[in-house]
């Protein structure tokens, strides 16, 4: 395991190599750092998980702008709904593959081209590949034609690796750090992926990897802090920072409670 001055030489030669500039939109450059407001869950999971939480793309939008969000994730009609609300004060990150909880079948489907969300105004593209699904290869196969589109635009790709080992969702340390090294390797911006529980096992994906890594946020803790410890814990592995939706906009003060988040990313460790 790495010491964190280790690390902090490991991060100036990535960045001594790493074109940060085109993810200048989405991160504070100065210190690698970002903020993502995910809202891909009505997709994902169903409206039927998220009763009694307003899943309004607009006041989803409205969060993102008041609690600083560097970018905000969403699929491409919601997107065209608050488009003119998020113009030029939250950057738009336009999800491309999608797959439902109604299927068995673990794969995520191409569902909107590359073309298409730039014409709508997107300034980055995000695609899902489950490591070790059955259907991985197909993923794959997707994210080659996505990350070659995107990069002709100039559009940063945001990859979600996510190990699904047998088709089945693991946090295990060694399966998420596979997906993420695999995400650097084939050539996707941004890897986000899951928390592995602790602070030394995300240290080693963080480690494992040489591209930018998001920490998705996961189901809401059951207190702020909580979470905010989780958070802490992502950011002292050497994380880049989170993407991260329903710890967020199904809290009440959810612009505050971002607030909070990004205070502790951007460095300030203290507890809020
Ligand atoms: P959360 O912070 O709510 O976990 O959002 C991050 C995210 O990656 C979403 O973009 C996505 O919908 C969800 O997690 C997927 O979670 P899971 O793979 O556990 O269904």
């Amino acid at each position: 395991m790495q010491t964190i001055s280790e690390r902090e030489d490991q991060i100036k030669t990535m960045e001594k190599f790493f074109d940060w500039k085109k993810l200048y939109k989405f991160f504070d450059l100065k210190k690698k750092k970002s903020v993502i407001l995910a809202f891909d869950h009505a997709v994902e999971h169903g409206p039927h998980k998220y009763k009694g939480i307003d899943l309004d793309p607009v006041r989803i939008a409205k969060i993102a702008r008041e609690g600083g969000a560097n970018g905000v994730i969403m699929h491409i009609g919601a997107f065209k709904l608050v488009k003119e609300k998020l113009r030029k004060r939250v950057p738009t990150i336009v999800k491309l593959t999608a797959r439902t909880s109604l299927t068995k079948t673990m794969m995520q489907e191409l569902v909107t081209s590359v073309e298409e969300a730039a014409d709508v105004g997107a300034d980055g593209v995000a695609v899902t590949v489950y490591v070790g699904a059955t259907l991985e290869h197909k993923m794959l196969r997707n994210f080659q034609q996505i990350k070659e589109a995107a990069h002709d635009l100039g559009l940063p790709v945001f990859a979600f690796m996510y190990p699904r080992v047998n088709d089945v969702k693991s946090t295990k340390v060694e399966h998420v750090a596979y997906a993420a090294r695999l995400g650097a390797e084939i050539g996707a911006d941004v890897v986000k992926t899951y928390y592995t529980g602790s602070t030394n096992s995300f240290k080693f994906v963080v480690e494992s990897t040489f591209v930018p890594v998001l920490c998705a946020g996961g189901i809401v803790t059951k207190t702020e802090e909580g979470f905010l410890r989780k958070v802490r814990s992502v950011m002292e592995a050497g994380a880049n920072g989170l993407a991260v939706g329903r710890n967020v906009w199904e809290r009440e003060d959810a612009v505050d409670f971002l607030k909070k988040i990004k205070k502790i990313v951007m460095g300030n460790h203290e507890k809020v």
